[in-house]
């Protein structure tokens, strides 16, 4: 994974994106407007399943006005996190924060699915209810701290606390982040033969 990443970060439109004085700040400012638009809406729909607001507008009116908004959103969001990504992809695969963000960002979609597929499906039946299905809460709260939590690694990416220059290779965390020093550690460990391959 990583020799992928070393030769995405040579490309040369990878190259031109990081070193750009324009593109990139406007893909980083756009990234983090549309936070507003995507995670904004999100929370207002988690909040009326959670009955905290909204409660007397039915779901379905809610999410059926909303939605299309939060797509858009969405798929802002990924154009210009890709990009981003794209940009600097060796900084960001040795970056803890950026991780976390991508396994939460995994959860949250795996959520957001079962979500529509298993309980969605009788809306009806609860639409104008104000009790709200334990299912349906449920996913919501799931929904509402995963995206904080999306939001929060995310910021924290900038952060250079734990990069690979910063650890000790023999650490659990340089491990975790797959930090290059760790070849010299290994190439210590590995016995004489074994390097040479001439292990039988
Ligand atoms: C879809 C939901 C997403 C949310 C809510 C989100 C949120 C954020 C936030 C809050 C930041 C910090 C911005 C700052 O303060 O500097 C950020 C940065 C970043 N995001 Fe996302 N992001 C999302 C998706 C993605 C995706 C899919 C990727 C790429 C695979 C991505 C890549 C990045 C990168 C590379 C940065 C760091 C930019 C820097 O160096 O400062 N994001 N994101």
């Amino acid at each position: 994974m990583r020799d992928f990443f070393a030769w995405m970060n040579e490309t040369p439109w990878s190259i031109a994106l990081r070193e750009s004085f324009v593109v990139w700040p406007v893909l980083e400012a756009t990234h983090v407007l549309t936070i507003m638009l995507f995670v904004g809406t999100i929370i207002m729909v988690d909040l009326r399943l959670l009955g905290l607001a909204f409660r007397q507008v039915p779901v379905s009116e809610m999410t059926a006005r909303i939605l299309p908004w939060t797509i858009g959103g969405f798929v802002i969001m990924m154009v210009t996190g890709l990009l981003l990504f794209y940009a600097k992809p060796l900084v960001y695969y040795h970056n803890i924060f950026f991780r976390v963000k991508i396994i939460v960002l995994l959860l949250a979609m795996a959520n957001i699915l079962y979500f529509h597929k298993r309980v969605q499906g009788n809306l009806a039946a609860w639409d104008l209810s104000q009790s709200i299905p334990r299912n349906a809460r449920i996913a919501a709260a799931v929904s509402l701290s995963a995206w904080i939590a999306i939001v929060i690694s995310g910021r924290m990416i900038a952060y250079d606390w734990y990069n690979c220059e910063k650890l000790e290779p023999e650490s659990a965390l340089s491990w975790m982040i797959d930090c290059p020093q760790r070849d010299n550690l290994l190439a210590v460990q590995m016995p004489a033969p074994l390097l040479a391959g001439e292990a039988d």
